[in-house]
């Protein structure tokens, strides 16, 4: 094998029968090293070239290796014994049960219903809840998934359904609507954000990167005071076809139409929500209110940041989540949605010794650790940091950071609707799928709520 290119790696690699997890074992270059050469990302030096193609030159272990059948082709599964010293790391704070009551009074003390808005691309309902909360009548709701349709409705019971596909409504029918609701307020909306997104494949010509365009059709007919689209912080750096920045397009679409516009990245955290999860906000304000757009500032953040103002530090997972059950993998609580699922034996014992923080690929024992992948898979949470960016994936213990601090398992529902800040009384339906892809997706309610009274007290 010639390992002087990367272009000839990864032919000359498949021609050997090597996958690229085997071929990193055999040469001891982690895999998204392998990865980054095939890919011409990287150009390895000349030594670690050479050395490689030594390597690959003992045929008879290179088809040895080769001929191996998948290390874990046979799964096994076993019931794990409660460990009294990890219990004991799993007890709660003060900040779970202050936050768990806050959730729980935001739902049963929502202020009486004085404005009116709309919600686009509404999902589950994660920026819905949070603007119910503050007051806000969510007259009309669209959103093309039937499962997350079905969910809303549940929630938001006096909420009109407009539609599913948001391009297929012609402007007959979105003036219909509008008619129907009466006078809107606000519009929200968090159109698509795989087409920008880094677990997305970033294409300028993905069709999801100009739903933002069937959005602004609605602000057209409805002419609301404010209007928030919010999407992934990557968005920021995203072009579109024709070359320029979408967020430039966002901006200049508003402008064009008598809105003044600013966008505001933000990370939850510093909002009170016990998770990382950066976001971008176009804040859009009708011309005529004469009103620059403001976000509202932080609540939470470092203790550095808190010379001039009243904040207090960032939620942690341990906040969100003390307060439930200890489970390890397979096992369920009284509630539903709290149940683990159930690992293989060897991906329990992969990460069973790994400390917070650490990936199951950084396990002390190397044959303790997974054939493949990137040391942000198989790895576990931080207790007492802020949860980290709940996925729809979230259920998946090879995912990105899916596992849980303490226990060895992945993420249950539960803990994914508490770091996202869903009161426990928020309904999720039956489906698992639907429910994960909900969670996943949302903005939560939390972060929402603040933005939502601030534009109330400040703009409506
Ligand atoms: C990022 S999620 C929105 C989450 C929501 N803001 C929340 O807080 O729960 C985007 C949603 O847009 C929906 N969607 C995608 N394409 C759509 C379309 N053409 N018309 C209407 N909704 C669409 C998706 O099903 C998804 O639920």
């Amino acid at each position: 094998m010639n390992f002087a290119s990367g272009a000839t790696l990864r032919t000359a690699r498949e021609k050997m029968g090597l996958s690229q997890a085997k071929l990193a074992e055999l040469t001891g270059i982690p895999q998204h090293m392998l990865s980054a050469y095939e890919l011409q990302k990287a150009v390895p030096d000349r030594a670690l070239a050479a050395r490689v193609t030594e390597i690959l030159a003992d045929v008879g272990k290179v088809e040895e290796l080769a001929r191996r059948k998948k290390r874990y082709r046979v799964h096994s599964y076993e019931p794990i014994a409660h460990d009294p010293v990890r219990i004991a790391r799993h007890s709660r704070t003060v900040g779970n049960i202050e936050y768990v009551e806050l959730l729980n009074r935001l739902g049963t003390c929502a202020s009486p219903k004085t404005r009116t808005a709309l919600s686009l691309f509404a999902g589950c309902g994660g920026l819905s809840l949070g603007f119910d909360w503050a007051g806000y009548a969510i007259k009309g709701f669209l959103e093309l998934d039937e499962g997350l349709r079905s969910i809303y409705r549940a929630n938001f019971v006096s909420s009109v359904e407009l539609g599913g596909d948001i391009s297929l409504l012609d402007e007959e029918k979105i003036e219909h609507a509008a008619k129907d609701l009466g006078s809107i307020d606000l519009i929200i909306g968090g159109p698509p954000c795989q087409g920008f997104s880094l677990s997305g494949k970033r294409a300028v010509n993905d069709p999801r990167n100009t739903l933002f365009r069937d959005y602004l059709r609605f602000v057209d007919v409805c002419r609301p005071r404010v209007a928030v689209l919010e999407n992934v912080r990557l968005l920021s750096s995203m072009k579109s076809p024709n070359g320029g920045y979408v967020r430039d397009e966002i901006q200049r679409e508003f402008a064009a139409r008598g809105y003044r516009v600013e966008r505001f990245a933000v990370n939850a955290k510093n909002f009170g929500v016990p998770q990382h999860r950066e976001r971008l906000f176009f804040i859009a304000i009708r011309s005529d209110l004469n009103r620059d757009p403001s976000f509202p500032s932080p609540t939470h953040g470092a203790v550095a940041d808190d010379l001039f103002r009243n904040i207090s530090p960032p939620r942690t997972f341990a906040d969100a989540c003390s307060d439930l059950p200890y489970l390890e993998s397979g096992e369920q609580s009284n509630d539903p949605l709290h149940a683990a699922v159930t690992h293989p034996k060897h991906n329990i014992e992969w990460l069973w010794d790994v400390e917070e923080g650490y990936s199951a690929h950084e396990n002390l024992d190397p044959a303790k650790r997974p054939p493949s992948g990137y040391n942000t898979t198989y790895k576990r949470q931080v207790w007492l940091e802020p949860g980290a960016t709940v996925q729809t994936t979230f259920g998946m213990i090879s995912g990105c950071r899916n596992v849980h601090p303490i226990a060895t398992r992945a993420l249950t529902v539960r803990e994914a609707a508490r770091l996202q800040s869903f009161p426990d009384d928020f309904f999720f339906g039956e489906a698992l799928g639907t429910m994960r892809t909900g969670i996943g997706n949302a903005v939560p309610p939390l972060l929402a709520y603040q933005l939502a009274a601030h534009l109330a007290s400040e703009f409506l």
